[in-house]
């Protein structure tokens, strides 16, 4: 069908960077889309796309590659190789993807909407006169960060300890980013987020996952220099509790998760009784740190789920699943959305990853935060500070945080009185998550306002 008729549906590729915390919003974001009329096709890796667990849904995938078909990231053996890689190889595949797209009457395509850790999609569009739409996974405040490190107004290493960045409380070193505060501690992950915005300012469109209410001041100030629109939380809506989409399969994992068990262990909990514990998919604990954990949670006698990955597990104390047995489930992996949006869960001792830090707003959930690495220490300042929807565990001197410590935040949040604010703003934020996303919500209307314009583009 032609553009320009009532009828034809415009065509988006979906370019998320292969990870998981990364695919998972924007794969949410193209089923929305595709809810409002628009075609969305997701283009993973072919690595990747081989590694999938449950399937991508209604949602169409097509393969580009980064260079290491056979293993992804472990083949390429360092983040410096694989990012490398990538940047030879796939711009010329995605180039090849949309030419063959091109040549078949209904699949041309009219967008990329693509991760900024692949800039180069931007590019690419840019090559075939393609609508290029930017889609931050992180959120504005760790956006504007990096812009101010990029644009040189951040100096690195930083020697003060109050930072004022536009839009921003005023933040101390330790509220950075790691890859910032800890200058030097993973040079190809900063460069990766500083080269974001090398070509920003081509970018049609700037969509971030995030929503308005939420960081209100930043947006507005990014907005004042790029197209910037918060669309998010891009979480299902079935778990909103409201049924704005058909999207009950919200599927795509890596790793397999153990859905069967986490359920039928949760139903037979009490409401609100369970500490639900995850780092996410990359976060790598010490093995001092996974033992006070470990302590802390059998010292604090609230039954817990706790996802720990398959190549953490050698870090688990011996026998403490056997001997917690009764009071604790241990997997690998959980179908996280459904864990938070349960009745049994009280609190999320969460790494504060951008998406876990979202969804356990959007569903109420009050948190105790303790970040690893990357964006994680800047969204545990604002879950703690600004937001209050849960309290920042205090490390010691090691940079650990004792069992006694995690006990003190996890009774705090639960059912302490000091606690009660913070149960109640999640309740609040809650509320304001919702609106943001249902029909005429400030991220509806800015989702809105861009399919109209990949469906009227000289209006
Ligand atoms: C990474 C970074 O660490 C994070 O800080 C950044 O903002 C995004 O990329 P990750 O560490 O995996 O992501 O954390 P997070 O952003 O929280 O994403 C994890 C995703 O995996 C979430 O959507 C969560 O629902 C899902 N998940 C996690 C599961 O489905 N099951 C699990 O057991 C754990």
């Amino acid at each position: 069908m032609e553009k320009g008729n009532k009828e034809y549906k415009p065509h988006c590729l979906i370019l998320p960077f292969p990870l998981q915390g990364h695919i998972n919003p924007m794969l949410q974001f193209s089923k929305r889309l595709a809810h409002k009329g628009i075609r969305t096709t997701m283009v993973t890796t072919k690595y990747l796309f081989k590694t999938i667990q449950e399937s991508l849904g209604s949602i169409p995938v097509e393969t580009i590659s980064d260079g290491y078909d056979n293993g992804g990231l472990a083949e390429a053996g360092s983040a410096v190789a694989y990012v490398e890689k990538f940047l030879k190889i796939g711009p010329k595949t995605l180039t090849d993807l949309i030419e063959r797209l091109k040549n078949s009457s209904d699949s041309a395509v009219d967008c990329i909407i693509y991760d900024p850790f692949i800039p180069w999609g931007l590019d690419v569009a840019k090559k075939f006169g393609l609508v290029g739409a930017m889609f931050f996974t992180q959120s504005c405040a760790v956006d504007q960060i990096y812009y101010y490190v990029y644009k040189g107004e951040i100096k690195l290493p930083i020697t003060d300890n109050e930072i004022r960045v536009p839009g921003l409380p005023v933040l101390e070193s330790s509220d950075m980013p790691s890859f910032i505060y800890v200058y030097g501690s993973y040079p190809t992950g900063l460069e990766v987020l500083l080269n974001q915005f090398q070509n920003v300012e081509k970018a049609d469109w700037v969509l971030v996952n995030t929503f308005h209410k939420l960081e209100q001041e930043v947006i507005d100030w990014m907005a004042k220099f790029w197209p910037v629109k918060a669309i998010g939380p891009t979480i299902p809506s079935m778990y909103l509790d409201k049924m704005l989409l058909n999207d009950k399969e919200y599927g795509f994992s890596i790793l397999k998760p153990d859905t069967d068990a986490c359920k039928e262990w949760l139903h037979e909990r009490q409401t609100r009784s369970v500490i639900y514990v995850s780092f996410g998919s990359l976060a790598q604990l010490q093995v001092e740190q996974m033992e006070e954990l470990a302590k802390g949670l059998r010292m604090s006698n609230k039954c817990f789920l706790w996802v720990v990955r398959a190549s953490e597990e050698s870090k688990l104390p011996e026998n403490f699943a056997n001997e917690t047995s009764k009071k604790g489930l241990i997997v690998s992996w959980c179908p996280q959305l459904e864990v938070l949006a349960h009745d049994s869960v009280g609190c999320f001792i969460t790494h504060c990853g951008w998406n876990s830090t979202l969804e356990a707003m959007s569903l109420g959930i009050p948190v105790v935060a303790m970040p690893r690495w990357s964006d994680q220490c800047t969204n545990a300042k604002f879950v703690s500070d600004i937001w209050k929807t849960g309290i920042r565990t205090r490390a010691d001197e090691k940079g650990i945080v004792r069992d006694t410590e995690i006990v003190r935040c996890v009774e705090l949040v639960t059912d302490g009185d000091e606690g009660k604010e913070i149960r109640m703003n999640a309740i609040k934020w809650k509320e304001m998550a919702r609106e943001a996303v249902d029909k005429g919500g400030s991220s509806d209307r800015n989702i809105e306002e861009f399919v109209s314009a990949l469906v009227n583009p000289l209006s």
